[in-house]
């Protein structure tokens, strides 16, 4: 099959995504959030997300396949994900799969989440121009609430390797965290990236986690965090400057924190990831997660790729953030590579690595 028709589920988050694919073709993808729900709590709540992604599974699944024009009985394979992510709503995803699997007589694939996120980089036009086939050469950078990581992909169905990940936070839960400590609501990447737009990025000196050191090593020598982040530290003194501020009854300058802290998480991410890409081979990098919608990540990523001579992909943020459509292209991948399909018999894997 070289263009096989895959409906793809994702529900490891917050995020109930279906997309539709003919081969790289995306004919539909619908998203529904339970984002709203987890406002007042600040984070998102797995029970919460679990019950939504309940009452938006069925719909999603109608919606998208109306807006392809797809028939269950025309697809070829259904791809869900897998893990990593929640475990309650991983189960409603992997469920809802198996039981329209079984009713339409159709194969089923359980799903890396963090490969899926690279599988966008499949589908026409996310690059431009195209690829005829996946460069050997190809990394990818994920940042969003859940993962902060950077992967190599030798070959997409077969062997991804993890080059470096977060050793705490993830750059998206850092960025949640410190908009809760300056007061600015939930989530937080969008607004401080607002706020910082007021604000000097060179007010504060954010510390980069996991930048030099013994952890961290030399090309030739390298330790063991040598492509790893760490964002703990960097909460901690942005909680630190804020409480000096009001221990002294002074206005807490949050723009300019803002600022700041934008500035170190954009610095130690992109000059990670870039020198993760020189020391394993990588040419081309493809961007994934909800924080690649940052304003500052991208003009720092684009220039520092630019200069090591890494080609940059960047996908609209729709299919940055968690979607469907990027399960399904990877379950067409995976059909038309000859990968045998996963059966009924999975479970989820909250925990799930590459
Ligand atoms: O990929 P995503 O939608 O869901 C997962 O976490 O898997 O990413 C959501 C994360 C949140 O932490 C949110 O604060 C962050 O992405 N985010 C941003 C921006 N927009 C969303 N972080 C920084 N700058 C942004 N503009
Ligand atoms: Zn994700």
């Amino acid at each position: 099959l070289s263009s096989p028709v895959v409906l793809g589920i994702e529900s490891s988050c917050d995020e109930t995504g279906v997309g539709v694919v003919q081969g790289t073709r995306l004919l539909a993808h619908e998203v529904a959030s339970s984002v709203e729900e987890h406002v007042r709590f600040g984070g998102v709540i797995p029970e919460i997300a679990a019950r939504a992604h309940v009452q938006a599974l069925v719909p999603t699944v109608r919606r998208a396949l109306d807006a392809a024009g797809v028939r269950l009985r025309d697809l070829d394979a259904i791809a869900v994900t897998a893990g990593p992510g929640l475990a309650g709503a991983l189960m409603v995803g992997v469920a809802g799969a198996k039981a329209l699997a079984l009713a339409a007589e159709k194969p089923l694939y359980g799903i890396n989440h963090l490969v899926a996120h690279v599988g966008v980089g499949l589908l026409d036009g996310v690059r431009p121009g195209g690829w005829d086939e996946l460069p050997s050469n190809l990394g990818a950078l994920l940042v969003s609430g859940g993962h902060t990581e950077v992967l190599r992909i030798d070959d997409i169905s077969r062997s991804v390797r993890l080059l470096g990940s977060t050793i705490d936070d993830a750059a998206g839960e850092a960025y949640d965290k410190v908009a809760r400590l300056i007061g600015a609501g939930y989530p937080g990447g969008p607004v401080i990236d607002r706020m910082a737009a007021d604000g000097d990025r060179a007010a504060f000196r954010f510390p980069r986690g996991l930048s030099a050191g013994k952890f961290v090593g030399s090309a030739e020598e390298p330790g063991p965090h040598r492509h790893d982040w760490s964002f703990s530290g960097l909460k901690t003194a942005v909680s630190r400057a804020v409480e000096q501020f009001e221990a002294r009854d002074l206005q807490v300058p949050r723009e300019d924190i803002a600022a700041s802290f934008q500035e170190a998480v954009a610095d130690v991410v992109t000059s990670k990831a870039v020198r993760a890409c020189q020391e394993n081979g990588i040419e081309h990098l493809l961007l994934g997660g909800g924080v690649a919608a940052n304003s500052r990540l991208r003009s720092l990523l684009a220039a520092r790729c630019a200069s090591a001579g890494i080609e940059l992909v960047v996908p609209p943020v729709n299919l940055c953030t968690d979607n469907g459509a990027m399960v399904a292209a990877l379950g067409a991948r995976l059909v038309a590579d000859g990968v045998e399909p996963s059966g009924g018999g999975f479970g989820v894997d909250p925990g799930l690595d590459v």
